[in-house]
């Protein structure tokens, strides 16, 4: 009896904790101030509204609108009938509101239209979350932590139609997103009408069809190619979507590439490129190889009067104070080699071709700023200091190129980390992802996101303009495949952009979140359940053991494993240790169910397995996988790969005692499209103590192998015979650059490797 009644107070006291975490306030994103109150609302349908006086009409209107819209259906009623009622406050700010529910009805206080929208979604959530009693009392004072609040969709590498931009729209909107980021032109397509240049969409819409994913695709060879696949938006297509967006307090902001990934322009106009470039330019159905550095001339003035049309027109669709110029990734092998560039060099007084490039921005900038609009590019554009102000967005790693530039300059930044803010990288466990670049973008690290430390000052603080989730949409085949990646990340995109600074709550998060998906407007979103699946880490303990550790990112999911596939009665409590052949499979439960996927992890021994390996230059320092007993999925960056960047390979591993060996190979992947080879040449070396090494063998890899692609997994012996070691050396020679006519031509190479098999 004791007992029980210790087990309850343990029970009820984690209860309270978990209460506190998933208050009956469950919107996203988190309001700035919430109290929760006593008693409930009742809810009446359709739920009724009214103006409290004359300066708050056009502001209900805007919440019946909204609330109408979606699936919370509501009416104007009088102001003595209305449950809802609405107020003016001028005090409050732009993006404010206050909202509160009391058993006696609701009040919405809102200085503008954006302010009763945003209440409106507030109030939305909360009906749609609401018991059988109605919304529970509380009163929120609400308002955004940061001004800029980001989604960029990349519609050239997939090109969606306007029907499913409104549906991003639709759900951003929901989110309190208030900027929707078209990036319109690039390499692989213009995407834009444009009236002044037909060939822009004639031409520039349209690319080869090629099999391969995307990197691997082989550049047009001529002009006689035909080009089926791609697609443009019409200026009056585009108009609808950017009134759509504004009625749901969404800015669509334009951007036009300058001066590089513009191969579809240049593809559509030849003449704007370096008139050094002597090779053919069409629409690079993949990464465009060496033609990547065929850029628009700066020297040339065409050039400047070519955007300066093109901005006109966009300028002309698009009302948005950002127009976006590009900036990034921009080769400047042409520009040494121009005549012109180099003479605008000399005329202008310029040091190199980082300098033209910020004069180059500048004169487009410039014209911008005349029209009245604030231009934005991306972090390189700093690198020449531009004159003109621009707002940057810090993009390259942890966007410290961006945070630097304004420490110096001043100039306003938005921050999209590719390390955290790139919603093209995997975001779970890669095992169970569709294929995609880089490493891992997982909603937690999102939703934790802090662009700030304790080095930044006031000023730079108040420099930071907001943050944006980017999506590049390279293996994006449909805006399902786009939604998937988007959702439900851009909620913690959302969530850290919105809440006050230093108030995440990763459980309260996830609990609002379950909620936010049961919306039914929501229904065939595409949205991922990543956050269900297990990540998996198996790691050599050095005495022929493994150690299998599992992790979900789900903070309430209860870990059950099993060694066969049919039942999952053990829950996982911490690392297993595993001596022999296994297989384990593991599933994470929430509320007793199974929303995930099975992790099955195959665990095979051989003579390494469980030892210990030493590889003090491996760049990813993921040397341990090369005798975890397990094999790497054709994901280089599953975390089951050991790489090497352009360098030679050596690891030693440690057998444990001196045995016979026999026979050595090592598991290699290959995919030269993402700039992985396999080693030309690989000698294995042996050693009874550690210090005294012989040449066991050199193996010369067929060139076939090198820089095979798309991707292969190949066990490369090393050894056949008859030997006595205690310690194996491998060094494994890299092949160099990517051989010229491949995807990747030119570029340095990686060499990843897993298994050591060593019987
Ligand atoms: C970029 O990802 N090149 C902006
Ligand atoms: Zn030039």
């Amino acid at each position: 009896m004791r007992s029980r009644t210790v087990l309850l107070s343990v029970f009820v006291c984690m209860l309270a904790l978990w209460a506190g975490a998933t208050s009956s306030v469950k919107v996203i994103p988190q309001p700035a101030e919430i109290s929760v109150g006593e008693g409930y609302c009742a809810l009446g349908k359709p739920l009724t509204v009214a103006a409290a006086d004359k300066n708050a009409v056009s502001l209900a209107a805007e919440i019946v609108r909204t609330l109408d819209r979606q699936s919370v259906k509501a009416k104007k009623a009088s102001a003595s009938r209305a449950l809802v009622s609405v107020k003016a406050d001028p005090e409050l700010g732009a993006e404010q509101y206050r909202l509160r529910v009391t058993p006696g009805g609701i009040t919405v206080t809102a200085s503008t239209e954006t302010g009763a929208f945003y209440a409106a979604q507030t109030l939305a959530q909360l009906v749609a979350t609401a018991g059988p009693e109605g919304i529970a009392a509380c009163e929120i004072n609400d308002y955004p932590r940061m001004a800029y609040r980001g989604l960029m969709l990349d519609v050239v590498r997939c090109y969606v139609p306007v029907s499913e931009l409104k549906r991003f729209v639709d759900v951003a909107a929901r989110l309190k997103i208030n900027n929707l980021h078209l990036h319109l032109t690039d390499d692989n397509g213009w995407r834009l009408e444009i009236k002044k240049y037909p060939k822009l969409t004639e031409v520039g819409a349209w690319r080869v069809d090629r099999p391969e994913r995307f990197p691997g695709r082989l550049n047009q060879r001529s002009k006689d190619e035909p080009t089926p696949i791609g697609g443009f938006y019409t200026r009056k297509e585009m108009r609808e979507l950017v009134d759509y967006a504004a009625r749901r307090h969404v800015n669509i902001i334009p951007e036009i590439e300058m001066p590089a990934h513009s191969a579809a322009a240049i593809a559509s106009y030849p003449e704007l490129a370096c008139p050094v470039n002597d090779r053919f330019v069409g629409v690079f159905p993949g990464i465009g190889g060496k033609d990547a550095s065929i850029i628009m001339c700066a020297g040339n003035d065409k050039v400047i009067d070519f955007y300066k049309d093109v901005l006109d027109e966009v300028m002309d669709i698009f009302p948005s104070p950002y127009i976006h110029l590009g900036g990034d990734e921009a080769s400047k092998t042409l520009w040494e080699k121009c005549q012109l560039c180099r003479k605008r060099i000399a005329d202008e007084n310029l040091k190199d071709c980082e300098e033209l490039q910020a004069w180059f921005m500048d004169s487009i900038n410039h014209y911008v700023r005349s029209k009245g609009r604030t231009a934005i590019g991306w972090d390189e554009v700093t690198y020449g200091d531009p004159k003109e102000d621009m707002v940057i967005i810090g993009w390259q790693g942890d966007g410290s190129t961006a945070v630097n530039d304004s420490r110096r300059s001043g100039r306003k930044f938005i921050m999209s980390p590719a390390k955290t803010m790139y919603l093209i990288r995997y975001q779970g466990p890669q095992w169970f992802e569709p294929w995609t670049y880089f490493g891992n973008n997982r909603m937690k690290e999102i939703y934790n996101y802090e662009p700030t430390d304790s080095t930044w000052t006031p000023e730079l603080e108040s420099s930071l303009l907001g943050i944006q989730g980017s999506l590049w949409s390279e293996f994006c085949q449909s805006a399902s495949d786009m939604q998937y990646l988007v959702f439900p990340r851009l909620m913690a995109v959302a969530d850290m952009a919105w809440r006050p600074k230093g108030t995440s709550d990763w459980p309260a998060f996830v609990s609002n979140l379950d909620a936010f998906l049961k919306n039914p407007d929501l229904d065939g979103l595409n949205y991922a359940r990543s956050m269900f699946n297990i990540q998996h880490t198996v790691r050599p303990s050095g005495d022929g053991t493994v150690e299998v550790s599992l992790e979900c990112e789900r903070p309430d999911a209860v870990i059950t494993y099993s060694m066969d596939d049919s039942t999952f009665h053990r829950t996982y409590a911490g690392p297993l240790k595993i001596g022999g052949p296994a297989c384990v499979y593991a599933s994470a439960f929430v509320d007793g169910r199974r929303p995930g996927r099975t992790l099955k992890l195959p665990l095979r021994f051989n003579e390494a397995t469980g030892r210990k390996v030493t590889a003090p230059a491996c760049n990813n320092g993921l040397q341990y996988v090369l005798t975890n007993g397990l094999r790497g999925s054709s994901r280089n960056s599953d975390f089951e790969w050991a790489g090497w960047w352009n360098a030679p390979a050596e690891f030693t591993v440690d057998l444990g005692s001196v045995i016979d060996v026999r026979e050595v190979s090592l598991g290699t992947l290959v995919n030269s499209d993402i700039c992985i080879a396999a080693p030309h040449r690989i000698l294995l070396y042996t050693s009874p103590d550690g210090k005294a090494f012989t040449l066991a063998s050199d193996v010369k890899v067929p060139e076939a192998l090198t820089f095979a692609h798309p991707e292969k997994i190949e066990d490369i012996e090393l050894f056949s015979g008859n030997a006595r070691a205690r310690y194996l050396k491998v060094v494994a020679l890299n092949p160099g650059g990517i051989p010229d006519g491949m995807a990747r031509e030119g570029a340095p190479t990686w060499m990843y490797f897993d298994e050591l098999t060593v019987r």
